[in-house]
């Protein structure tokens, strides 16, 4: 892994966390830049099933939720900064040239470019949305105005278009370059107005909720809807009700932030007031590949836009992440919803 790769410190932290975490962790801290075949070679190798076994099992379920209680007291504002507030240059290099989606874009056929992949993926947004000039829609978790961009140009106007982030980077983003009504704002904590809007949607951000606190803005965003409003949401949820050891090292990545499984979100879904129209399932692996080759391939200029630590953080999240989902410990999933 190289010389400066602290092997004291990565024993330390795996005989705490795990030995995802303690890679994760000693990668993020390198001060040169990691060679990227190695790093997704190391998360993404089948290794020998005993290795996988203590993987997937160490630390132990009741050490692993205690370690989780502890992450949980971080703000959620100071992990989107943590997470998002890198350099928007940096972003635009790892993303797609078109419009800068941040999640997982619908690979339809080989060989096709992210750029195709992510206007697939917009076009079933609007098919699901079916968005009307006049309505009042709003984005919780809006990024660099991705989503709200295709909406505005399908309807001819962007007036009654919202959108919430917490990351003040993508907030100057908007400010700077796409003046949508867009606001710097926690959409966990917020209050919404009742009936207000025809529309509600979100794409990678719903992640970012953690399970206790899913319950009441489900209700806060029903009550926020107009009678028979709708709802489309993309998000990754662990597959099995248990929470995997891989939560811990997710939270280098998305600190103070805690997924739930999908059964827990049907039920929440259900108990708010929401009829699930459709739910279908996708495929995070190729976007996370695609973003990883975006980082290789523009490796100087990811560097000078992001700095040498941020271009080790992403190249080891992104093999991190590419097992987490080969793995089966998570799934993609996009629910269309209506206000019952
Ligand atoms: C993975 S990005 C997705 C951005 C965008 N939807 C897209 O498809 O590219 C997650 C977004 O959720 C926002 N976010 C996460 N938690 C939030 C919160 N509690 N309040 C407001 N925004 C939040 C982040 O700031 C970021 O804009």
């Amino acid at each position: 892994m190289g010389s400066h790769f602290s092997y004291p410190a990565f024993v330390r932290d795996s005989a705490f966390y795990g030995p995802a975490y303690g890679l994760v962790n000693q990668l993020s801290k390198l001060t040169v830049p990691v060679d990227p075949a190695l790093v997704w070679d190391e998360f993404n190798r089948q290794r020998h099933p005993a290795f996988e076994w203590f993987r997937k099992s160490y630390p132990p379920r009741p050490i692993i939720k205690l370690l989780i209680r502890q992450k949980m007291r971080q703000s959620h504002a100071e992990g989107i900064t943590e997470h998002y507030d890198v350099s928007n240059d940096f972003y635009k290099i790892m993303l797609d040239k078109k419009f800068m989606f941040y999640t997982c874009a619908d690979f339809l056929h080989e060989g096709e470019s992210l750029e195709q992949a992510q206007t697939n993926k917009a076009n079933a947004f609007l098919e699901l949305l079916q968005p009307r000039a006049g309505e009042h829609i709003l984005e919780l978790g809006s990024g660099w105005g991705a989503m709200l961009t295709v909406i505005s140009e399908r309807i001819g106007d962007s007036q009654y278009l919202h959108g919430y982030t917490l990351s003040k980077e993508q907030f100057e983003h908007n400010q700077a370059e796409k003046h949508f009504n867009v606001e710097l704002k926690n959409f966990i904590t917020a209050d919404y107005p009742v009936e207000k809007f025809d529309a509600i949607y979100s794409i990678g951000a719903w992640e970012h909720v953690r399970p206790n606190e899913i319950a009441p803005l489900l209700e806060k965003l029903h009550r926020a809807l107009v009678p028979g409003g709708r709802m489309v949401k993309q998000f990754f949820c662990f597959e099995r009700e248990e929470m995997p050891v891989s939560a811990l090292a997710g939270q280098l990545c998305f600190p103070g932030s805690m997924l739930a499984s999908h059964h827990f979100h049907v039920k929440a879904f259900e108990k708010a007031g929401f009829r699930i129209v459709r739910q279908t399932v996708g495929d995070y692996r190729p976007t996370i590949r695609a973003w990883f080759n975006n980082l290789v391939a523009n490796q100087d200029a990811a560097i000078a836009a992001g700095g040498v630590r941020n271009f080790n953080r992403y190249i080891t999240f992104a093999s991190m992440f590419h097992r987490f989902f080969d793995d089966g410990e998570s799934n993609l999933y996009r629910f269309q919803l209506v206000k019952r």
